[in-house]
């Protein structure tokens, strides 16, 4: 065994900036970037490379950037359990990174349940579990249902649709502008305001759409401030744990942000297994794969969030064979500790037939670990069930291996998601896209022979209306 190494001059060793250096620490322009175009068309192969280091790994978040990255599965749970050695506040780290660096939009401190500990961690995270906690399922579900609808509904008829801009991007969206309590002519403002901060070209056009989102929840606080309502928004200005107005603003900022983006993806990621693997195309008899399959698929293997929570240590510490200097950038890879050894690697489809570890990462883990996981898998299942009941005969239009993902360290979230299907019409929203007391077309959907054809294992539990 190697003695560990004390701390030293962060970069002395041509590692990035902020970071020690590692055994083996490779020359700084070797060091892998999780920014760029390649890791974003192939992740795992710079998974696999960054093992070669141990248990966390050196790493450039973007340019000049530098991060320690655990890749493995069992120090990733010794980090996320314990709070006294690892701090969620990124301030004094803060203090070295460019103020205009796009990391910080991810990582730079704000008065929310992400970057605090202890008590008031605890008091942000009570406020929004209660809150999630007050909607019920069936509810939810409905209100799923409905935006479902509406937005196949729009693209339905053309046959053809970019299913990552007009439905996995969207969905999650128009819910939240509704469970946050504004009325539905509002939710265009609000998808628009996240794309532009998710599709800016250069820092004017971020400003804007930053001015445009904070422009959104500032007549969001507006209108709840004259009237509450049975909302998220109203639940979070009321709850006994008395939140100022600026930490209820940073708490929905907060959700908003954490919910839609790993929504979408959860949805894509899915959607594109389905969509290119036969064995959720088999007949009703066949035992097929269902979305569900796919969503546990993508949760072991290609976890929407694959690198995040982001700690600092409190205190130098020698972890894994590693030794961290107090205040240091640590990330997670959920995707690599979630794939390692006998878990399957993305691509594989093996997580679904149940071959992977069954451990996964994909919601972090310990105290800060994703408050709303069942709700997220709720919109998640009742949106892909929705889409492939209604478009039964649904395929992308170019291979799998052809899609593209959108570069950035922490997402694994496609660019695109072309897909032709038969074109439909929805006479109105919560109809039945399939009878399966008959099985026959409901009145919503073509006649025989177009897109009801063959009845997918998706139909089969395709959602009722409410
Ligand atoms: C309705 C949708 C969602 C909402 C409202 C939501 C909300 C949140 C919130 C508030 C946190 C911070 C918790 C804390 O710091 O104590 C969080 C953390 C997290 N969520 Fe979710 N989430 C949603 C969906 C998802 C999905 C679909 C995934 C991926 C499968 C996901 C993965 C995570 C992860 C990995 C963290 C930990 C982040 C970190 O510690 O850095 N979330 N989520």
């Amino acid at each position: 065994m190697t003695s560990p190494r004390r701390p030293g001059v962060p970069g002395a060793s041509g590692t990035p900036r902020g970071v020690m250096p590692p055994p083996m620490a490779p020359p700084s322009h070797q060091v892998a970037q999780l920014y760029g175009p390649e890791f974003a068309a192939d992740p795992h192969a710079v998974y696999e490379r960054l093992r070669r280091y141990g248990a966390l790994a050196p790493v450039e978040i973007a340019p000049e950037v530098g991060a320690l990255l655990v890749t493995d599965y069992r120090a990733a749970l010794d980090l996320l359990h314990d709070p006294v050695t690892w701090s969620k506040d990124s301030r004094t780290w803060q203090q070295t990174v460019p103020a205009d660096s796009p990391i910080v939009g991810m990582l730079g401190w704000r008065p929310n349940v992400l970057f605090n500990d202890g008590e008031a961690h605890e008091r942000y995270r009570q406020v929004i579990t209660d809150s999630f906690d007050r909607i019920p399922p069936h509810e939810l579900r409905a209100l799923v249902v409905e935006a479902a609808d509406a937005l196949i509904a729009d693209f339905g008829t053309a046959g053809e649709a970019d299913l990552m801009r007009q439905y996995a991007r969207r969905l999650p969206l128009m819910l939240f502008n509704r469970l946050f309590g504004m009325p539905d002519s509002y939710s265009d403002r609000l998808i628009q305001a996240i794309a532009g901060l998710l599709e800016s070209n250069g820092p004017e056009e971020a400003a804007e759409a930053n001015a445009s989102f904070e422009g959104y929840v500032g007549e969001l606080i507006g209108a709840k401030k004259q009237q509450r309502g049975p909302d998220i928004t109203s639940w979070f200005m009321d709850h006994p744990a008395g939140l100022s107005d600026e930490e209820v603003v940073h708490q929905i900022v907060l959700t908003m942000g954490a919910g839609h983006e790993p929504t979408t993806n959860l949805i894509g990621n899915a959607l594109a297994r389905m969509l290119t693997d036969d064995r959720y195309y088999s007949t009703l008899s066949g035992g097929a794969l269902t979305p569900r399959d796919a969503i546990a698929d993508v949760l072991q293997n290609e976890p929407p969030m694959s690198n995040y929570s982001a700690h600092y240590p409190t205190r130098d510490v020698y972890f894994h064979g590693v030794w961290i200097r107090k205040g240091q950038l640590v990330l997670v890879s959920y995707a690599a500790a979630s794939t390692q050894h006998g878990r399957t690697a993305a691509g594989t489809g093996g997580g679904a037939t149940g071959s992977g570890g069954g451990a996964h990462l994909a919601w972090s883990a310990g105290p800060h670990s994703c408050p709303v996981q069942r709700s997220a898998l709720l919109i998640a299942t009742t949106a892909i069930e929705r889409l492939t009941a209604w478009l039964s005969d649904i395929e992308l239009t170019v291979e799998h291996d052809q899609l593209v993902y959108r570069p950035g360290p922490f997402h694994r979230a496609l660019a695109q998601l072309p897909a032709r299907f038969t074109p439909i019409s929805i006479d109105h929203a919560g109809a039945a896209p399939w009878d399966s007391s008959n099985s026959s077309p409901s009145s919503s959907t073509p006649p025989a022979g177009t897109s009801t054809e063959k009845p997918t294992a998706s139909a089969r539990s395709a959602p009722q209306p409410s």
